[in-house]
């Protein structure tokens, strides 16, 4: 594929502006804040869990605090939610269990955790008090400046805006148009309060040129972007019928959305900062074409999820599993042959961008420094 610039890309008006926070670099000072914390958070867990291999040691956890969103996403299979979020008092139980565990990153999921903004700031307070990595994913519409100061202020460390499109279409409504006074306030105030901004882009049949825009528009911002691969859930899940959505990658796109990888790779390269790593982008080829091998996943070993009521479960995929996979009352119930044996059956058609980076940087003691070097020298510190 040709390489393309950003003046072959579909315009949108306010893309083409100049952004009113221009990139800039990382001062040698804000570096050393970014390892330290990249140690403390990620690599001294990770190395504890290795040492002590027998013992669940968690580096991970995805912590769910409401199921329920204001928006519907065709692919997402959390959608149509009206249900009670996770308790104060579970909340406080899980991060105390997680800290007991020597877990160190707190990643919300959802559902939309902006849907209680003050639980998620006293909640975000707490953990980055403990010393956690706190990571908030969002669609962003529910941000206002407000709670950007007041989340910035708890120690929020990372905020994943997720957008699929520049304006929103069926089934696609995460658009940047939508919350440009919100995504340019918060990256302005990254300085301030020391916590990153990226894109988060699930990648569909039909949001090709939308990626390329997103990603020229983060560059431009000095923003880092982070990709997911739109796939069906390996279970059934109450209310959603994959059937039913038109966003899974279908054969007819097999060839755009494999140059739009290409195109991504040759950015990576390039320089712009990604959550991905090139692994991963080239294992998305071969996953649109259904040739995906099993693949290593760590989900139940270096991650884990908490749900609403303190249950665990290995993976966002595996939410509606009604195996037990035990709770922050009785411990875990990850039992590692169990696990191998669903492994076998689901990686090869999931590409988890979460648990396939896990699993590619913590193979080695090697990769597991790379990470911790990226992070303190780019501007990112994603884990989604
Ligand atoms: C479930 S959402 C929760 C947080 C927030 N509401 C958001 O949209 O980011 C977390 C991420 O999961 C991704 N996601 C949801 N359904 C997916 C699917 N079927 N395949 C791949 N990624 C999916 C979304 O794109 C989003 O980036
Ligand atoms: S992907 Fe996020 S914003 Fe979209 S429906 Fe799911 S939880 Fe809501
Ligand atoms: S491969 Fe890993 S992340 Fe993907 S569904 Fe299976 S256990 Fe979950």
């Amino acid at each position: 594929m040709a390489t393309q610039t950003a003046t072959d890309i579909p315009r949108t008006s306010f893309l083409f502006r100049k952004p009113a926070v221009p990139a800039a670099g990382l001062p040698p000072l804000r570096r050393t804040s970014q390892f330290r914390r990249a140690c403390r958070s990620w690599l001294f867990p990770y190395l504890r869990s290795r040492l002590a291999a027998n013992e669940f040691r968690p580096v991970l956890s995805f912590f769910y605090t409401d199921l329920n969103c204001n928006l519907s996403c065709s692919y997402c299979y959390s959608r149509g939610r009206n249900i009670p979020g996770m308790s104060w008092e579970t909340a406080c139980a899980a991060v105390e269990w997680l800290e007991r565990q020597g877990c160190r990153v707190l990643a919300y999921m959802g559902g939309e955790p902006l849907v209680r903004k003050p639980f998620v700031v006293e909640l975000t307070r707490l953990a980055a008090e403990k010393g956690f990595f706190v990571y908030l994913p969002t669609n962003g519409i529910l941000m206002d400046r407000d709670f950007i100061d007041a989340i910035g202020e708890a120690g929020v460390a990372a905020v994943n805006l997720a957008v699929d499109a520049m304006d929103g279409y069926a089934g696609i409504p995460k658009n940047l148009k939508r919350i440009l006074p919100q995504f340019e306030y918060l990256v302005q105030q990254e300085k301030r309060y020391g916590y990153h901004t990226f894109l988060n882009i699930n990648i569909t049949g039909k949001n090709v040129d939308d990626v390329m825009a997103l990603t020229e528009t983060a560059h431009r911002y000095g923003i880092a972007t982070d990709y997911h691969i739109s796939e069906p859930p390996p279970i059934d899940y109450e209310g959603f019928d994959p059937g039913e959505t038109d966003v899974w990658i279908r054969e007819s796109q097999v060839d755009a959305v494999d140059e739009l990888i290409d195109w991504l790779i040759a950015k990576n390269r390039a320089g712009y900062t990604m959550v991905n790593s090139i692994a991963h982008l080239e294992a998305m080829k071969r996953f649109i074409r259904r040739k995906l091998p099993r693949w290593p996943c760590r989900a139940g070993r270096v991650s884990m999820v908490i749900r609403l009521d303190g249950s665990f479960a290995p993976c966002f995929e595996y939410y509606a599993s009604e195996e037990d996979w035990g709770d922050i009352r009785r411990g875990p119930r990850f039992d590692e042959e169990r696990l191998e044996r669903l492994k076998a059956r689901c990686s090869p058609g999931c590409l988890s961008t979460c648990n396939f980076q896990v699993s590619h940087y913590s193979q080695s003691w090697l990769r597991s420094l790379q990470w911790v070097a990226k992070h303190a020298y780019s501007q990112f510190f994603g884990v989604s």
